[in-house]
């Protein structure tokens, strides 16, 4: 078995249409588990260090502006593979290329607005968890 925990965030549009619910329902049909879970208005600050890799592309200010637009809610997710897993039920970044059934096709509303930010390596679950979540707020089983 390969136990992972990889870093979900409910990007402010899919917040604002009330599909959190939704999103979460998703995780646990599909077998992952929430490890930790909390809604936050992300600061500037806070979103521009989340994003830092993205620092010199073109499209980082309006990230960090969609970003903050509105709340989001921050999820660890658990379970076997659940870095792949996790990508495989959000779907391609851009909607427009996202296969039939999968949360970005279903709740995005453009590249930016795509519902569902997931971690997309293990080293990025493992920075990124890091950055939102404290030892003591992970309640997996793991
Ligand atoms: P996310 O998984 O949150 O990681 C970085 C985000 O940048 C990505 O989803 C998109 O929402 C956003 N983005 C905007 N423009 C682009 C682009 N041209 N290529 C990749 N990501 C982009």
């Amino acid at each position: 078995m390969s136990i992972e925990r990889t870093l979900s965030i409910v990007k402010p549009n899919a917040v604002e249409d009330n599909n959190i619910g939704n999103i979460v329902g998703r995780f646990e049909k599909e077998g992952l588990r929430i490890a930790a879970m909390k809604m936050v208005k992300l600061s500037k600050e806070r979103a521009e260090g989340f994003y830092i890799e993205h620092k010199s592309r073109s499209f980082f200010t309006s990230l960090v502006t969609f970003m903050t637009s509105g709340p989001v809610v921050l999820m660890v997710l658990e379970g076997e593979k659940a870095v792949e897993r996790n990508r495989t039920i959000m779907g391609s970044t851009n909607p427009a290329d996202a296969a039939n059934g999968t949360l970005r096709k279903l709740y995005a509303k453009s590249l930016e607005a795509n519902a569902v930010h997931g971690s997309d390596s293990l080293a990025s679950a493992e920075r990124e968890i890091s950055y939102f979540f404290d030892k003591n707020e992970l309640c997996g089983r793991f």
